[in-house]
């Protein structure tokens, strides 16, 4: 994955972020729900923070944030620049060994280097701390190529397997659960607005051609084979980790 598409897909996206982000937003709060708030917690990607930090942070934790985009992090800094953040890339975090109490990561991992990234997170983090991360797995978007007429691509997210061969090679104890996270647009415009309006639209397999109304029509046809009573859905494979450093 190019950094530098990553980075200007997510800087494109910031000022927009918090308007779209409901399905991440939904995600985040699962993932917090019951983490052992102690010390200080790196928050992997942070974007603009928002669930993750507030949760964090209402309940006495340290909230620390990283994220290779510089315009959401001065989204997440807040309103008075309070929030302590970084730019950096998870892959190579510029923090020393062991200076963190725990580990948190929303939805960020998929446009990793699992290796590399949980090498890293692992380095950071202090002997007996905590890491809880949601990534997305392989079969999410499904509703985009639905009809195997190769209209949309969606990104090769990582298998489940791929992140637990990332994990063994490490000392450590992990639990993992997935859970199709689901949200619904009205149509088909609000579906592709919230994935432009989050940055996930930067893709390894980006379309090519011109994209005209016959076009947009067999799109349109494939989601709405898929309409439910509260709208277009989008589904997420989400494989939630939750583990400790021995
Ligand atoms: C879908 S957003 C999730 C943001 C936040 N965790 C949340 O729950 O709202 C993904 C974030 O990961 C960041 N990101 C992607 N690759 C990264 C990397 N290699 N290092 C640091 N941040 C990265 C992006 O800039 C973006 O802010």
């Amino acid at each position: 994955m190019d950094k530098v598409a990553v980075a200007q897909s997510f800087d494109d996206a910031a000022s927009n972020y918090q308007n779209h982000c409901q399905l991440q937003q939904q995600v985040g709060s699962k993932l917090v729900a019951d983490i052992e708030a102690n010390g200080i917690i790196l928050d992997l990607g942070c974007g603009p923070g928002s669930v993750v930090r507030d949760a964090l942070i209402a309940r006495g934790a340290h909230w620390f944030g990283v994220d290779l985009s510089l315009s959401m992090l001065q989204q997440a800094r807040g309103h008075q620049q309070a929030n302590p953040v970084v730019q950096g890339d998870v892959e190579a975090l510029p923090f020393a060994s062991q200076s963190f109490d725990g580990i948190v990561s929303n939805m960020v991992l998929q446009w990793c280097d699992l290796n590399r990234a949980v090498e890293e997170l692992l380095r950071v983090l202090k002997p007996k701390g905590r890491f809880d991360l949601a990534i997305v797995i392989k079969g999410s978007l499904q509703q985009l190529c639905s009809n195997d007429s190769g209209l949309l691509r969606v990104n090769d997210f990582p298998s489940q397997s791929l992140v637990e061969q990332a994990l063994s090679q490490h000392v450590i104890e992990y639990q993992l659960a997935v859970h199709t996270e689901t949200y619904c647009y009205p149509n088909a415009r609000a579906l592709f607005s919230s994935l432009k309006g989050v940055g996930a639209n930067c893709s390894d397999k980006p379309v090519t051609g011109l994209k005209g109304k016959g076009w947009w029509q067999q799109v349109n046809a494939m989601l709405e084979a898929h309409r439910l009573d509260e709208g277009l859905p989008l589904s997420y494979q989400i494989l939630y980790v939750r583990g400790r450093k021995l």
